[in-house]
Formats: C-alpha cells, sequence, structure tokens
C-alpha cells in the first residue's frame, strides 16, 4: 500500500450496527458494539488526522474532536457516506452493515397472530463495494471481514472484489471484547496478526499502517 508519511489526512470512519426496521418499533441488526470502529476514530483524531464518524447506533462515547454523523439504516448509512466520499483520502468500513433488509416495512407495528410469520428480505446496498467501484487515485479503503471459515481465502476474495486496500479480518469471538486477533492484509504484503490485543492498540497500530509510520 502506498504510505502519506506523516501527512494529516481526511478520514471517514464507519461504525456500529445499522438497523433495518420490519415495522415502526421492530428492527433486524447484529451484535456489533461499534467498538472498533470507535477505537479507530479516537486513534486517528490522536494521530492529529480530521475524523468524521458516521455511525449506527451504539452505547459509547464517540471521541472528542471528531465530526459524528448518526445513522441508522444501511441505507443512511450509504448516503452519508457517498456524501462525505469525495473530499477524503481514507474511507474505513468497521460498521457491521446489514446484509439484507425487509422487503417492504409495515407502516403500522405488525400485529401478533397465531400463525408462522414469514418475513421476506431483498440485498442491502454495498457500500464498500460502491466505494471500491467510485474510488479516484490516491484514495484509500479499508474493510473488516468477519469470517467463521476459510479467514483468510475468504478476506482475500473481498480485498480484490471490492478493490480495497486494506482487509482487516476476524471471527465472531471478537464481537463485544475488549481484547481480539486480527489479521491484516495490504495488496502488497503477506498477512500480518495482531494476536490478543486490545482494540486500543490495534487501532493505533492499524492507524500507523494506514498513514504509513
Ligand atoms: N459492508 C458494506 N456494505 C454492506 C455490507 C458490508 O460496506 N451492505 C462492508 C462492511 O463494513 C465490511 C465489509 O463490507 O467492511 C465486509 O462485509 P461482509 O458482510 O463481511 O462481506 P460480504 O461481502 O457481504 O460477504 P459475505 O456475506 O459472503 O461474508
Amino acid at each position: 500500500m502506498t504510505t502519506y508519511g506523516n501527512k494529516k489526512l481526511n478520514i471517514v470512519i464507519t461504525a456500529g450496527g445499522t438497523r433495518e426496521y420490519i415495522d415502526t418499533v421492530r428492527f433486524i441488526s447484529n451484535a456489533s458494539s461499534g467498538r472498533m470502529g470507535y477505537a479507530i476514530a479516537a486513534a486517528a483524531v490522536k494521530a492529529g488526522h480530521k475524523v468524521t464518524l458516521i455511525t449506527a447506533p451504539t452505547a459509547l462515547k464517540p471521541p472528542k474532536g471528531a465530526q459524528v454523523i448518526s445513522v441508522i439504516t444501511s441505507d443512511d448509512m450509504l448516503k452519508a457516506v457517498k456524501k462525505n466520499f469525495n473530499k477524503c483520502d481514507c474511507l474505513i468500513m468497521a460498521a457491521a452493515v446489514s446484509d439484507y433488509k425487509p422487503a417492504a416495512a409495515s407502516k403500522t407495528k405488525i400485529k401478533k397472530q397465531n400463525a408462522v410469520l414469514t418475513l421476506r428480505l431483498k440485498p442491502t446496498t454495498d457500500i464498500l463495494a460502491w466505494a471500491g467501484r467510485n474510488k479516484r487515485k490516491g484514495q484509500r479503503l479499508v474493510g473488516f471481514a468477519l469470517e467463521d471459515r476459510d479467514l483468510f481465502t475468504n478476506a482475500e476474495r473481498k480485498l480484490k472484489r471490492k478493490n480495497l486496500d486494506m482487509i482487516i479480518a476476524n471471527t465472531p469471538a471478537a464481537i463485544g471484547t475488549e481484547k481480539s486477533t486480527l489479521h491484516i492484509k495490504t495488496r502488497d504484503k503477506d498477512w500480518m496478526q495482531l494476536k490478543d490485543v486490545s482494540k486500543t492498540l490495534s487501532a493505533r497500530r492499524i492507524m500507523q499502517m494506514i498513514a504509513g509510520q
């Protein structure tokens, strides 16, 4: 990956798990705590970069100094990323974006009935793949891959398919924990491992790798 030296960058980071509404009060989501994305945002602010944190709902306090854009659904997140993509040097998609949303959300609260209820889902837009198709020269894209099998093969496939510069892979064991093991791959280097380290420390390492320090 081309490095930036000590340049201060404009970095957009997404975090948290998006919510896809089924009716007026219920939604589909996932167990993402948002910790990794928030830790990267904090590390980026600390390193002096300009940080925009696009966040789905979490229980966390955003780092001081980051511009925060709160979103709920994957469509909201897509809109916010599109709006902020042009001006950024680097997009880090740490959010757990829902891959599916209800085919049609009910405009009223669904009433309980004594029968099987089938939910029909349709795919959401892959935000990272959109960014991969639209990135300009010099812009960096970082994606995450959560894999429960064939971690390296699957993550490397994502790196190429989504036109990324870096992929950070982990297993479901990392969800919600403070310490985790991460596997990081850039286009031109072999896999490297951050073993059982705190998200604060791995965030700092990731930022150093991105900024080339
Ligand atoms: N992502 C995204 N938009 C989506 C889904 C995922 O931008 N609609 C991003 C995530 O933020 C993450 C990366 O893509 O950085 C990994 O996505 P993942 O869901 O693991 O990969 P998929 O391509 O959906 O592949 P699979 O479901 O087969 O694992």
